[in-house]
């Protein structure tokens, strides 16, 4: 029997795909010939990664939203339907992360986190499968993280965690819910990697700690989490929903 990890002539939804996993995620789908509708903060910049798409030869759109707008991500995804066609690929990379002792942090600072993490991941996989239900199926990733199953030493990131693991469960649920739909979903869930997430002050002088803890001695390139994701999107992963990949260089064995 062959096995196709091909995703020539799809349409995806990549939210946050502005900077980081995100962005490496859309330039990954373009050189795989899949058409992609960029989705990020309206306060970032989402020209660079679509001129960059489009000068690659891939058919590519900007849909500025906040995913704490449900309105603007259902608009989103009517705007990768109308440009690019049928939505049957989703990837969900927005996200935010900050640090306060769990005794000092303010509940918006808790719940701020919580919308954008969880209820914006929530929000993105109900509108990307509405759309992949009327697509006849589809395959959702979501990009949670390690640290949904791993409290990462001394970093005071309580809600971070709590959102991570969130994302997990939520994946759960939602692989069987979509299921009768034709549509898998699944979760990445990566370690340490080279972003400006992690450039943070109070992360950016514990990544070399970090990576000496990591078996693989190193931290991860954005690009590195693309090959996980295009794996769980592709038709070689027919068999594959519900799941939590670890793509975390074993940083998780020990
Ligand atoms: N960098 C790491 O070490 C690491 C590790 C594990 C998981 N992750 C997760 O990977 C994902 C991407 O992180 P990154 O490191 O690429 O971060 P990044 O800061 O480089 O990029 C974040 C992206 O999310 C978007 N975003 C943030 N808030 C948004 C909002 N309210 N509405 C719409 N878009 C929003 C930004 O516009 C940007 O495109 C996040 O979910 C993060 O939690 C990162």
């Amino acid at each position: 029997m062959g096995v196709s990890f091909g995703l020539d002539g799809r349409v995806a939804v990549v939210t946050g795909a502005s900077s980081g996993i995100g962005r490496a995620v859309a330039l990954g789908l373009g050189a795989q010939g899949v058409a992609v509708a960029c989705v990020a903060r309206p306060s970032d910049r989402l020209d660079g990664v679509v001129a960059e798409l489009r000068e690659r030869g891939s058919r590519a759109v900007a849909c500025p939203a906040d995913v704490r707008d449900e309105s603007a991500v259902d608009a989103a995804v009517a705007t990768a339907e109308a440009e690019l066609g049928p939505v049957v690929l989703a990837v969900n990379s927005a996200g935010i992360a900050n640090a306060a002792p769990a005794l000092e942090m303010p509940t918006a600072q808790f719940t701020e986190v919580l919308d954008v993490n969880l209820t914006g991941v929530f929000t993105s996989c109900r509108a990307q499968g509405r759309a992949m239900r009327r697509a006849g199926g589809g395959s959702i990733v979501n990009i949670a993280s390690m640290s949904g199953t791993i409290a990462n030493r001394g970093l005071h990131q309580g809600h971070y965690n709590a959102s991570k693991a969130g994302v997990i469960h939520l994946g759960r649920t939602l692989a069987w819910e979509l299921a009768p739909h034709g549509v898998r979903v699944n979760t990445v869930s990566p370690g340490y990697t080279l972003t400006p997430m992690a450039a943070r002050p109070e992360q950016v002088d514990l990544m070399a700690g970090y990576a000496a803890d990591t078996p693989l001695g190193r931290n991860a390139e954005p690009e590195e989490v693309f090959g996980p994701v295009a794996f769980l999107l592709s038709d070689a992963a027919s068999f594959v929903t519900g799941v939590d990949l670890l793509v975390d260089g074993g940083h998780t064995i020990w």
